[in-house]
């Protein structure tokens, strides 16, 4: 069966079609970064307008692509995200759906990242830890199963790809930020500041990113009054970035141990940063798995393969789903029923 996955909760238009027999057959990706960088962040109007312009040739080549005609499903973001933008995708698979006669399924985005590393040869069976980490969440998950996701932990105020958007901004880096700081990172030194590593000398598996982020706007305070910004600025991002994944690593080791889970799964956005992934790998006396790059970031691929995990999901043709807010936890397993 061929699922064809839309994705358009945010700034990337993602469409994908997965074969349950085959894998993943084409994906295409349209990024807006160029629309919003010259306002520093995602405008959810220019976000709408540019999906619809790019959806529909988008599905054409993945359809094209893949030498196939017509899906036999279609799954769609229908939330978390701006509303805007999901409407855009939703519609899109509601039309389509009437159009092919076929299943139109709506898709959690953080389940979406949560799965994706199921696209791979070696995918994580049951239970894991999932470590979700993007610009909107940072969540620890104990996943039982398809569905059965125990929340431990989540973010109290920022989340950690928002950490470092604005640890970028701070530092003059464009948006988005999370891969810019990374890279500049690259050529500081990690050590050259003490930043805290927030909640670690707390119980509980929750995560909290500002006071991390005041310690930072502190240093790049001090340094532009000492007028030396400049020559600091990849020490402090450096340093930055270690303290983030210190704390992330060491938050999702604790969890591990007190769910008595042996597989660890880290998505979503910032699980591309290549630090993170290291240190994980490292310190994990257990099984990580993460996607590859391109499926850490929002995709259609994992859009198509979460819709392919839930084909008993599907909605009543015409039905369109758009919602900002939608708890993961409040997901349950798969269902024929409404
Ligand atoms: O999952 P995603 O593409 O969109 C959301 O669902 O939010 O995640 C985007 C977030 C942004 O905050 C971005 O800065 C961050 O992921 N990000 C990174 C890296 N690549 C993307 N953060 C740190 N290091 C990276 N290499
Ligand atoms: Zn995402």
């Amino acid at each position: 069966m061929n699922v064809l996955g839309i994705e358009t909760s945010c700034d990337e238009t993602g469409v994908a079609l997965y074969s349950t027999e085959h894998g993943l057959l084409a994906d295409a990706l349209h990024s807006q970064v160029d629309l919003h960088a010259v306002y520093g962040g995602v405008v959810p109007e220019i976000a709408s307008r540019d999906h619809v312009r790019r959806l529909l040739p988008l599905v054409k080549q993945v359809l094209s692509h893949a030498g196939v005609e017509r899906p036999d499903a279609i799954a769609y973001t229908a939330g978390p995200g701006l509303v805007g933008a999901l409407m855009v995708g939703g519609g899109m698979a509601a039309g389509l759906g009437l159009a092919w006669d076929c299943p139109v399924v709506p898709v959690h985005h953080m389940e979406g990242h949560l799965l994706a590393p199921m696209l791979e040869d070696d995918p994580p069976a049951f239970p894991f830890l999932a470590l979700l980490v993007s610009g909107g969440h940072s969540m620890l998950i104990s996943v039982h199963a398809l569905g059965e996701y125990e929340l431990l932990g989540s973010t109290l105020d920022d989340a950690v790809g928002e950490a470092f958007d604005k640890t970028a901004k701070l530092l003059g880096l464009g948006y988005p930020g999370g891969p810019a700081l990374a890279a500049l990172a690259e050529h500081g030194n990690d050590a050259a500041f003490d930043f805290p590593r927030p909640m670690l000398n707390r119980p509980g598996h929750d995560f909290s990113f500002s006071g991390l982020k005041t310690a930072v706007m502190i240093e790049v305070r001090k340094a532009a009054e000492r007028g030396d910004l400049d020559s600091c600025r990849a020490d402090i991002a450096a340093s930055f970035q270690r303290a983030a994944v210190d704390t992330l690593v060491e938050k999702a080791l604790r969890a591990a141990r007190h769910a008595g889970l042996e597989r660890i799964v880290v998505a979503g956005g910032v699980g591309a940063n290549r630090l993170l992934r290291k240190e994980i790998a490292d310190r994990f006396p257990g099984e990580v798995y993460y996607p590859r790059m391109a499926w850490c970031t929002d995709n259609g691929a994992m859009i198509a393969v979460a819709g392919a995990m839930r084909l008993a999901d599907a909605r009543p043709i015409g039905e369109i789903r758009a919602q900002a807010r939608w708890p993961l936890d409040s997901l349950a397993a798969p269902t024929t029923s409404d």
